[in-house]
């Protein structure tokens, strides 16, 4: 008997709240795992190439961690991932796969460890708790980490909010994308961010869109990442003359994410102002429609 899970792909910082907020959104992996003879890893999708298929596949090794901490032995296990959600692109496609193998062995040795367990499993893997906690508890979430142990606290978003993504063709590491980022910050700055992370989240706790504009500003890594991404910086600036209710680099980008009030009806406008945005720097992107 084996087992199958759905993992939601997830964007991290929402602007201000970098390594603290995630949301889930709708774009999925599919993960299946039974006990085998010997191992067999496949991997479906345009998004597979260059991962590895042996026990040095992610998803093998993370389930044997769990099987590790549960005092359980399965060396050999049959494998399968699809996955809608593009690879290095600010969409915790890592973190979905960390979340929907954790969660899969779990559940294929009958639940032992609980769900703050696979959290801090989980942010111990990823080094940050936002995209792993957004895949793992699904909405919005709000969280902290210690280095050892994650708290969090789920919203559910608004109704009324939209989510799209301009997925750029092409890749940037999240490691590549955090060492361009100063070991030290101005007072000036944090709180320019906690003040904006606050009340985006308090924002959203209460349904409050128009509050979301005043809040998705950053100055602790979006400023450094611009260079990385052309055409972010005026894209950011710009979004909410549009038709966004705010714009922010989806994780470590190279993804933009434009908020919206579906109320509003400007979905072309926004997405076209994305899409030449990018396109004038001669970036091709995806556009996708996401809760
Ligand atoms: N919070 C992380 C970052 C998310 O911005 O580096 C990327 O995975």
């Amino acid at each position: 008997a084996g087992v199958r899970v759905k993992v939601p792909a997830s964007t991290a910082n929402l602007g201000p709240g970098f390594d603290t907020l995630g949301m889930a959104l709708s774009l999925y992996a599919w993960i299946e795992m039974k006990p085998a003879e010997a191992t067999n890893i496949h991997l479906y999708g345009d998004q597979m190439k260059g991962i590895p298929t042996n026990k040095n596949n992610l998803i093998y090794e993370v389930a044997q961690s769990v099987f590790r901490e549960a005092g359980v032995s399965l060396p050999e296990l049959e494998i399968s991932m699809y996955s809608d959600i593009p690879l290095t692109r600010g969409l915790g496609s890592s973190a979905s796969a960390i979340v929907g193998a954790l969660v899969a062995a779990n559940e294929l040795i009958g639940s032992p460890l609980d769900q703050a367990k696979l959290f801090d499993m989980a942010t111990a893997l990823e080094k940050h708790p936002d995209n792993v906690g957004a895949s793992l508890f699904g909405g919005l979430i709000t969280a902290v980490w210690d280095g050892a142990h994650a708290e969090y606290l789920r919203i559910e978003p608004p109704a009324d909010l939209e989510v799209l993504v301009a997925i750029p063709d092409f890749q940037l590491s999240t490691s590549k994308a955090r060492q361009v980022l100063p070991e030290q910050v101005s007072l000036g700055d944090a709180v320019f961010n906690i003040s904006r992370t606050s009340l985006f989240t308090a924002a959203m706790a209460s349904g409050r869109l128009d509050l979301i504009r005043a809040s998705m500003q950053d100055r602790l890594h979006q400023p450094f990442r611009a260079s990385l991404v052309p055409g972010m910086e005026r894209i950011l600036k710009e979004a909410t003359e549009h038709g966004a209710l705010g714009a922010a680099l989806s994780g470590a980008g190279p993804t933009l994410l434009a908020l919206m009030d579906r109320r509003e009806n400007r979905g072309a406008e926004l997405e076209r102002f994305l899409l030449e945005g990018l396109g004038e720097q001669g970036i091709q992107a995806q556009t996708i429609w996401l809760q």
